[in-house]
């Protein structure tokens, strides 16, 4: 079998960190984007650009010959997510499904509803009582429903620790920092999952170095770092060497423009994943890859500071930031 992957959003924030990982581990790298790749992506001599749409079927078939795995790590805005997410998702289920190839999906804990409980295991029943939930577990189901295909959903808690922005993790909790708060989406004692990027990237490389005993429909939980808020803080304040005011988020002005502006409301619908603490349960992911990655939670902040461009101060930290 081929080491060779198709990844769908190679430029996104998993996609970038999938390309990267799956590169450094010696896999060809087709990495589908429509605009150019970043720079460091281009430079690594096992990955090539497929400059596409990925909607267009042919041009995915023909330049992903040889490709024994297909990773779809697009994602249209929220505001989109109606027109283009299954869309999108037929397009690399017949892509991988034409080139005999595992289909593996990062599947995110919108399927359990607004009702999730506080462990989501693989065998937690899915509750399509939002609008995202409805179109995520279809979206699965799809893939479930394929009987020639092989096919993997790794889910995960929200990303941090990718290149570019549009994540909680900069939009909310770090956005205030230079003015030293830390601002939460949520009570600051509820387990929250979280997924830091590069380990989740180098998970996809495990399961899909599995490919051979992947038969069926696979559904793996990646646990990364479930922590309540109060760590994740704490984890700053070390990095950034101050103590930081928490503050929350103002749902009350994103709520008022919500019937007035799109994405607002999308983010509004939301809000309970910060109201009800929630972690995953990876058993099957540890019974298919051993131990999965897991950064150091300081070094995994560090890094995630400096992949948002933000440079943390060379000051020494106070004794309250240690404390
Ligand atoms: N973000 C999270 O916290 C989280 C957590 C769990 C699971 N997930 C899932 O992981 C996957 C990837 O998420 P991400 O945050 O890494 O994605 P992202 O960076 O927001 O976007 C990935 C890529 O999707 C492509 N895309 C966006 N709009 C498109 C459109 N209209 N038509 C075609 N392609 C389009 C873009 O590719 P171009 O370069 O071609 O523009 C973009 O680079 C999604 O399925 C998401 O639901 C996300």
């Amino acid at each position: 079998m081929s080491s060779t992957v198709l990844i769908m959003g190679a430029a996104g924030r998993l996609g970038f960190c999938l390309t990267r990982a799956f590169a450094n581990a010696g896999w060809q790298v087709i990495a589908q984007a429509r605009k150019d790749l970043p720079a460091e992506l281009l430079g690594h001599k096992g990955v090539r650009h497929l400059a596409c749409d990925a909607l267009d079927r042919n041009a995915l078939l023909a330049g992903a010959q040889g490709a024994s795995v297909v990773i779809n790590a697009l994602n249209p805005p929220y505001t989109q997510w109606h027109q283009l997410l299954l869309p999108l998702a037929d397009a690399a289920q017949a892509t991988a499904k034409s080139l005999g190839a595992l289909l593996m999906l990062p599947g995110n804990v919108y399927n359990f509803g607004r009702d999730l409980p506080s462990v989501l295991s693989t065998h937690t029943p899915e509750r399509a009582n939002t609008s995202k939930a409805d179109l995520r577990i279809e979206m699965e189901a799809r893939m479930a429903a394929e009987p020639s295909l092989d096919s993997v959903v790794l889910r995960a808690g929200d990303f941090f620790g990718g290149p570019g922005r549009g994540s909680w993790f900069d939009l909310a909790l770090v956005s205030k920092l230079n003015s030293d708060r830390f601002i939460y989406p949520g009570p600051l004692d509820q387990t929250h999952a979280w997924a830091y990027l590069p380990d989740l990237a180098e998970c996809f490389v495990r399961v899909a170095e599995k490919r051979e005993v992947l038969s069926g429909h696979h559904r793996l939980h990646f646990a990364g770092h479930s922590m309540e808020a109060q760590v994740l803080q704490k984890a700053l304040e070390q990095v950034w060497s101050q103590p930081l005011k928490a503050g929350n988020l103002p749902w009350f002005l994103i709520r008022l423009g919500s019937p007035f502006v799109a994405s607002w409301r999308a983010i509004a619908e939301m809000r309970y994943l910060w109201q009800r603490p929630h972690r995953l349960d990876d058993r099957e992911l540890r019974q298919l890859i051993g131990e999965p990655p897991h950064t150091p939670l300081l070094q995994a902040v560090q890094d995630s500071l400096q992949a948002l461009g933000i440079n943390t101060p060379t000051r020494p930290a106070t004794k309250e930031a240690l404390a």
